[in-house]
């Protein structure tokens, strides 16, 4: 019996696995293994033999049986260790790129230009859409007589009859936000105004509502030098190449003085629309040397301070630099056209990392 159980035990102790330890099992006790066979034997024993031989058969038998459960769960232990080594997983790697939803090309073009101007030294300015008459008009050299308020299709807020408040009107430019800006900050002064504006117009290059960017630089020394340079940069960086065909014609703005308007050369051609070649001419910005009286508007001294402003069409530049021929599909919330003219949310454009990539 001793040999019995020290080979049994020894086999337990060496089994690699699972089926090893069964084979070893059915051996040693089962219903015809070695144990077995040796109890079969006891009926042949004198009653006192079997009185010794019984017990202690029975002891053996369940001596195997505890270490075959014990190794068992050894093994079972061993082989979950080497599936967690195994299996393991870093959390810390990235996830794979998923496009959720898509960046409408004025938010692009949005984030590419302010990303330029604050490059060149202007910082983000803001104002209501929503704006007095003064504002939008008065404080930007445009009297109430002045034909420039008819010219300019102005949705006018509804007054109810004896309700005196100031007129409003939806801003028919970001102008305002110069006089908003001056008030605020004072001079010297460089921001720029992203935001909506609103006329009544409808046609392939014209939407009720629309986008600008507003610039405004103040200092004491400024001249259209440094109006048509600025320009100049900002163009070659927003369309990110070197030389851009612009055209500068001498123009008129109540609340600047000189004025004018800044073309880009493309082609319109068979619905497709390039920058940069063709013998079109797309306008795209007006801009000139601010008018004494809108910075005196403006809570500053026109005599210390002067600058130049502009006033750039966001949606006609992405219309140049995406070749989008109609403007009114952005507003029409087309699924399909966001996804093709769409952008990747959460990539942030900088004139380092690339603009739109
Ligand atoms: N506000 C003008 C427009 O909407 C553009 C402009 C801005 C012109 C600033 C000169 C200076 O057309």
């Amino acid at each position: 019996m001793d040999d019995l159980k020290a080979k049994y035990l020894g086999q337990i102790a060496d089994a690699a696995d699972e089926s090893a330890l069964e084979t070893i099992r059915v051996a040693a006790v089962g219903k015809k293994g070695e144990v077995a066979l040796k109890m079969r034997e006891l009926g042949k024993m004198t009653p006192e033999q079997r009185q010794v031989a019984g017990p202690a058969l029975n002891a053996l038998k369940n001596e195997i049986n505890s270490a075959l459960i014990a190794k068992k769960s050894g093994l079972a232990d061993k082989a979950l260790d080497e599936r967690l080594r195994t299996e393991w997983l870093d959390v810390t790697l990235p996830t794979r790129a998923r496009r959720v939803g898509t960046l409408h090309p004025v938010s692009q073009a949005s984030e590419e230009l302010t990303a330029i101007f604050a490059e060149l030294g202007f910082s983000v300015a803001e104002g209501p859409r929503i704006d007095t008459d003064w504002y939008n008009f008065d404080a930007l050299n445009i009297p109430s007589h002045h034909p420039a308020r008819a010219e300019m299709d102005t949705f006018y807020m509804h007054r109810a009859e004896g309700d005196d408040r100031p007129p409003h009107v939806l801003r028919t430019h970001t102008s305002p936000v110069q006089i908003r800006s001056m008030e605020k900050m004072g001079a010297p002064l460089r921001i720029i105004c992203p935001g909506g504006v609103y006329r009544a117009d409808y046609d392939h290059t014209h939407t009720p509502m629309f986008h600008q960017v507003e610039g405004l630089a103040l200092d004491t020394d400024i001249s259209m030098a440094n109006l048509k340079w600025t320009l100049e940069e900002f163009v070659k960086a927003f369309f990110e190449v070197d030389n851009v065909e612009l055209r500068f014609r001498a123009s008129h703005f109540p609340f600047t003085e000189p004025s004018a308007e800044v073309d880009i050369r493309c082609s319109w051609k068979d619905g497709t629309l390039k920058i940069g070649e063709g013998d079109d001419w797309f306008e795209i910005l007006g801009s000139g040397m601010v008018h004494p009286s809108v910075i005196a508007a403006g809570g500053i001294d026109p005599d210390v301070y002067q600058g130049f402003a502009f006033g750039i069409g966001i949606d006609r530049l992405a219309m140049l630099k995406y070749g989008i021929p109609d403007l009114r599909a952005f507003f029409e919330s087309d699924l399909r056209w966001l996804r093709h003219y769409g952008f990747q949310c959460l990539d942030m454009p900088s004139l380092h990392g690339g603009l739109s990539r």
